[in-house]
Parts: structure tokens; C-alpha cells; sequence
């Protein structure tokens, strides 16, 4: 039976709550991936141009993770969630990555977001696996999708 890690950040916790029914319908470890200066509502406040969210994001700056998966090599598959910022996923979500080996694995990755479908989320989020493991799909996923579609659409990555 393959072992399966469900990798996630959330600031406002909608992607939190896909994350957990994820984790649930998978039978997978759940692991909250958090910045090393975790995010305030007001860091995270994209519609105000001076917000820290913004700064980082257009001055370019890098977003250290906190600490990593231990016994990461245990893991077949795994699912990495994120909130879609700027049209990909969050730089933290990126150094994240970078930190593991994903050498023999498959990756997926799902996303939340207000309007942005998955576009180049996937294919710009690829070099931060090393040239490592093998990325399988990519999905945006609603809140109000069924744990049913949810648990299907993990089966079929196994
Ligand atoms: C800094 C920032 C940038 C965002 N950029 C986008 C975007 O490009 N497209 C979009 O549809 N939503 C965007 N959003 C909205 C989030 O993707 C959406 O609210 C998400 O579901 C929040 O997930 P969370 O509650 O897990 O943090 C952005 C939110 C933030 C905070």
C-alpha cells in the first residue's frame, strides 16, 4: 500500500479544511507547511499595495519554511496544497520544496483560489522539485467539492 503525505499552507484556512478531507479520504499524514514568519491577516492583505504579501511578492523575495517533513522518504505520494497567489503557488510553498528530496516519488499538487484556475501554476512550480520526482497532476479544488470527488480524484493517483 502506498504511504501518502498531504503538504499544505493556508492563511485564511481554506485550503486547511480541503487539506484535512484530503488527508481523511486518502488515509495520508497531514503536515502544515508554515513560513518561518508565519502570515497576520494584514500580511496577507493583497488588496493593500504596501502589505507584506505584496512587498515579497514584487521585490522578489524568498520565503523560508519553517523546519521539514522528518522521515520524508517513507512517502509514495505526495499532495501539496496551496491558496493560488499572483496565478502559482506561494514562494514559501516553493522554498518548501526545495528543502526535499522527491527522488522515486509522485507529486501532485492541488490548489484553492478566488477565480484563477491552475494555468502555469504546475509548470512554474516544477523547478522547485530539483529535477526530482515525477509531478502527475495538478487540480484546483472548490470547498464545497463532495469528500466523494475529492477521495476519487486521490485514488486515481495512487
Ligand atoms: C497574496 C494573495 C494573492 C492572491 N492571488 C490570487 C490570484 O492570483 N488568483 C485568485 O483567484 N485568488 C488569489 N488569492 C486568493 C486566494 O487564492 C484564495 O482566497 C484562497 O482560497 C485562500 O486560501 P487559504 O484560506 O487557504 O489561505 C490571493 C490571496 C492572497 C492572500
Amino acid at each position: 500500500m502506498s504511504k501518502i503525505l498531504v503538504a499544505y499552507f493556508s492563511v485564511s484556512g481554506v485550503t486547511k479544511q480541503v487539506a484535512e478531507r484530503m488527508a481523511k479520504a486518502a488515509g495520508a499524514d497531514l503536515y502544515e507547511i508554515v513560513p518561518e514568519q508565519p502570515y497576520t491577516d494584514a500580511d496577507a492583505n493583497w488588496k493593500n499595495p504596501f502589505a507584506r504579501c505584496n512587498k515579497e511578492w514584487f521585490k522578489k523575495l524568498d520565503v523560508p519554511a519553517a523546519g521539514t517533513v522528518e522521515h520524508f522518504d517513507q512517502y509514495d505520494l505526495v499532495l501539496i496544497g496551496f491558496p493560488i497567489w499572483y496565478g502559482c503557488a506561494p514562494v514559501v510553498v516553493s522554498s518548501f520544496a526545495e528543502k526535499l528530496d522527491f527522488t522515486g516519488k509522485k507529486v501532485a499538487l492541488f490548489a484553492t483560489s478566488i477565480s484563477s484556475k491552475m494555468g502555469k501554476t504546475a509548470e512554474k512550480f516544477k523547478p522547485h522539485m530539483n529535477g526530482k520526482g515525477e509531478l502527475i497532476a495538478d487540480r484546483r479544488i472548490l470547498p464545497e467539492e463532495s469528500n466523494d470527488i475529492i477521495a476519487e480524484w486521490v485514488s486515481g493517483l495512487k
